[in-house]
Formats: C-alpha cells, sequence, structure tokens
C-alpha cells in the first residue's frame, strides 16, 4: 500500500478535494455569534481531544492564528527572533508590533532549525 503523501507546508499548496466540498457543502450551519456554529465547535472539541488540551480555538486565517499566538506567548517590549523566510517576516509585516508590541528580529540558522535555548540563563 502506497502511503498517502499530506503536504503540511501551507494551505496556499492544497485544493479540497470532491469529498471535502461535500463535506463543506452538507456540513451543520449555526450562528456562531449567537451560540456557536455545531461543525465548528465539534471540530475544536476533535482537536483539544486528538491534542490532549482542554479546548481549542478553530481560527479561518493563519494569520489570525500566529498573531493571536503570539499574542498569548510575548510580552510587550521583548524580542522576536523569526528565521528570514517565516511568514511574520515577508508577509505579516508590522503586526505583531502593532498587536503585540515586540520587534522582530531575523535569524539565518542552517536549515531554518533554531537551535537557541528556550529560556534565558540571565
Ligand atoms: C505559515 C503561514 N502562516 C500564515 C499564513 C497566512 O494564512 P492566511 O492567508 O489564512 O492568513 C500562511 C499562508 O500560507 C502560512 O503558510
Amino acid at each position: 500500500m502506497t502511503p498517502t503523501l499530506i503536504d503540511l507546508r501551507s494551505d496556499t499548496v492544497t485544493t479540497p478535494s470532491p469529498g471535502m466540498r461535500r463535506a463543506m457543502a452538507d456540513a451543520e450551519v449555526g450562528d456562531d455569534v449567537l451560540d456557536g456554529d455545531p461543525t465548528t465547535r465539534r471540530l475544536e472539541e476533535r482537536i483539544a481531544e486528538l491534542l490532549g488540551t482542554g479546548d481549542a480555538l478553530f481560527f479561518p486565517s493563519g494569520t489570525q492564528a500566529n498573531q493571536t499566538g503570539l499574542a498569548l506567548v510575548t510580552e510587550p517590549g521583548t524580542e522576536l527572533l523569526l528565521e528570514g523566510n517565516a511568514h511574520l517576516v515577508h508577509s505579516e509585516m508590522a503586526g505583531v508590533a502593532a498587536l503585540s508590541g515586540v520587534s522582530r528580529t531575523r535569524t539565518a540558522p542552517p536549515a531554518g532549525a533554531c537551535s537557541m535555548p528556550r529560556e534565558s540563563t540571565g
């Protein structure tokens, strides 16, 4: 059996299959302001279960997810080290400065892999 290749580089390199299109067309929808969309809620519950977290939150945009995640894990006045080709560098402009008060510094780690310590020893 040939393994199925799933390309997770970006949503932009994939297109929905006929089955995915059918699932979207047939999905139960609700009011995501009033009481939540049932399909989205089920997706969030499923992801939380898979990841073993208390909750999960679906973001319809990668930029929104990046900016929200950074706001949660950074503090204003700190610096964010980014690989030079990161989406945050080439497409999100000053979003992280405007929304989280964090400055960006580009790095050029070998093969894009950072090996810096996660916590400061100073
Ligand atoms: C790593 C990464 N972050 C963010 C985005 C932006 O996603 P969106 O266009 O949904 O805001 C992309 C889009 O391809 C991405 O690859």
